[in-house]
């Protein structure tokens, strides 16, 4: 049976991604050159010995790669899906086939576990064609295995060796570009001449640095909730009877929410970063909202919105510390807790094991909540935040808190609550112009830096914010963005996760307007993603990108 395709995806079919002028030349009209070499702390040197202080490298006009044989290329999707991501891969099949007509690319299926199980399929153009400008990792599926067992690198390698691979592409955020880095570093070990390229890809926004402006993604799933959230905004003000509590996915950094608040104006937003720095508890979070709540209702306005990033939770420092011991000591027994039959055993099994603070904290929950901070971690050692109802748990606390004021005569206000959580509804939309063009270039520097022979690096594309011929193509080595961080109880090198940071331009705008969005209901409806019309409606950047580059 033909799919039925709706009428904005064929028309996007036809969309020819813009790409930088230096990209236009194809592979054969490149050449590289060679930036700074960043500097390395001892402790990653040691787990990177190999590709450890490797230079950023940019393309320039030149006489492409000494190779002029076909090139064969593995791909995988790895993490949660990002708008893009099909077209970092039809970037990357344009590139490779313009380079030489007999090269291949090979889609590694269900994520990293693809490559170590030798799960692949060839993508050719009649494959590929009808994903082109669409959202989605379904192409090929995607995963979240992590690859570090000598066995899994070794399947990993012979998976290459019998593909007879030149690269192999990662699309994935910081942890999927850390298996990068390490299979780069194993092959490398090994003299295997398989270059391995990363992609910055996260909804979440926190897969950046100083050579990468952004991760793709972020752009799409922000304007979606952001017209989501600016439509409930609109009900809140009409109604006039509910506070509306929103999560929104960021599993660890808040650049969502924060883009989201200036998006749309809410009265709240929580900025986990913040919340860190001023070592607020959860009873002082809840005391900020309620205070919000009540301001307003003195007004006359009891309705709101409040924005809650999903990975609020862990950046309570008291709560941080519980998910540090719940880590700890469900990673040593994880087995012999799971056959724990009931949830007051297990309950009474963590509370004998965890710290006097702690265990307060645990109790202090609802138990809800409680069950959720047991649940297995992901194969990276991440609590899954997502599964967490943070929305839920501070609704419920400012509805007794009132309550309480209720009853002590402090305020008559007429509290009514609505939570929701916004994740999933923008992870496979339709790219918006700017993720369609800037995937399908991340893709065509991938290619390039695969015909070069660079290894453990990252596609980067920058200057975004200018028009797209001026945008520059090059790689950043992977090594180069890792930090050693605890997981799993100990002590390893990973791709570091760009939070917040709240000197940085777009928190210290949300700082400079908070106070008035407080108080005020004028929000703003951004509506939703368009793809035609004028110009500076389909070719909107978001405000972070903006204020991060000086623009806004
Ligand atoms: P990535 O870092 O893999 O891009 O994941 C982004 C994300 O959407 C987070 O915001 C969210 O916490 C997580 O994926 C949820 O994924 P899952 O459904 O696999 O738990």
């Amino acid at each position: 049976m033909t799919r039925v395709v709706s009428l904005l995806e064929k028309v996007r079919l036809k969309h020819e991604p813009q790409i930088p002028e230096i990209l236009r030349r194809g592979i054969r009209g490149l050449g590289i050159e060679e930036e700074a070499v960043q500097q390395q702390a001892e402790e990653i040197r040691t787990h990177f010995p190999n590709t450890c202080g490797r230079p950023v490298v940019r393309f320039v006009a030149g006489t492409g790669p000494q190779q002029t044989t076909p090139v064969r290329v593995g791909v995988v999707l790895s993490g949660g899906p990002a708008p893009g991501g099909h077209n970092v891969i039809t970037g990357l099949f344009d590139a490779i086939k313009k380079y030489h007509a007999e090269s291949r690319l090979f889609g590694f299926r269900g994520g990293p576990k693809g490559i170590f199980t030798a799960s692949h399929v060839e993508l050719t153009a009649e494959i590929i064609a009808p994903y082109r400008n669409t959202g989605g990792f379904d192409i090929i599926g995607s995963g979240r295995d992590k690859i570090d067992t000598r066995e899994q690198l070794a399947a990993c390698a012979d998976t290459c060796r019998a593909l007879d691979l030149n690269g192999l592409v990662v699309i994935g955020g910081d942890d999927s570009n850390t298996n990068a880095a390490v299979v780069a570093e194993y092959f490398v070990a090994s003299g295997l001449g398989v270059s391995v390229v990363g992609v910055p890809k996260t909804i979440d926004g926190d897969m950046k640095g100083a050579q990468v402006e952004t991760s793709f993604g972020f752009d799409t799933a922000t304007k979606v909730y952001a017209e989501l959230i600016g439509n409930v905004c609109r009900d809140a003000k009409s109604a006039g009877k509910y506070w509306h509590f929103i999560k929104l996915m960021g599993r660890s950094a808040s650049h969502v929410t924060l883009e989201c608040a200036l998006q749309t104006h809410v009265n709240v937003a929580l900025i986990g970063e913040e919340v860190q720095e001023q070592g607020q508890t959860l009873r002082s979070v809840v005391a900020q909202i309620a205070d919000v709540v009540l301001r307003r209702a003195k007004a006359g306005k009891n309705f709101g919105v409040v924005l809650v990033p999903e990975g609020l939770i862990e950046f309570i420092p008291e709560i941080r510390v519980l998910i540090k011991e719940l880590n700890k000591l469900l990673h040593g027994d994880r087995d012999f807790f799971e056959k724990i039959p009931t949830f007051t055993d297990k309950k009474e099994f963590v509370n004998k094991k965890l710290s006097k603070d702690s265990s307060y904290v645990f109790n202090y929950l609802p138990q809800r909540i409680q069950i959720q901070l047991l649940l297995d971690r992901d194969s990276h050692g991440n609590v899954q935040v997502s599964r967490i109802d943070t929305e839920q748990l501070l609704l419920e606390q400012i509805k007794e808190q009132m309550a309480e004021w209720e009853q002590s005569g402090q305020s008559d206000c007429e509290f009514q609550g609505q939570h929701g959580f916004l994740g999933y509804e923008g992870r496979c939309a339709v790219p918006s112009d700017f993720d369609a063009d800037y995937t399908y270039a991340l893709g065509q520097t991938a290619a390039a830096l695969v015909a070069f022979g660079r290894t453990g690096i990252m596609s980067s594309v920058r200057n975004l914010t200018a028009p797209r011929s001026e945008w520059r193509a090059g790689g950043v080595p992977l090594v180069g963005m890792m930090q050693i961080e605890e997981r799993q109880g100990k002590p390893t090198p990973v791709i570091a996760k760009a939070l917040v940071q709240t000197e940085g331009a777009p928190f210290r705008r949300f700082a400079a307007c908070r106070k008035e969005w407080e108080m005020g209901d004028d929000y703003v409806y951004p509506g939703p993603i368009q793809y035609f019309g004028p110009p500076e409606l389909y070719g909107a950047l978001t405000m972070t990108l903006l204020l991060e580059q000086g623009q806004a």
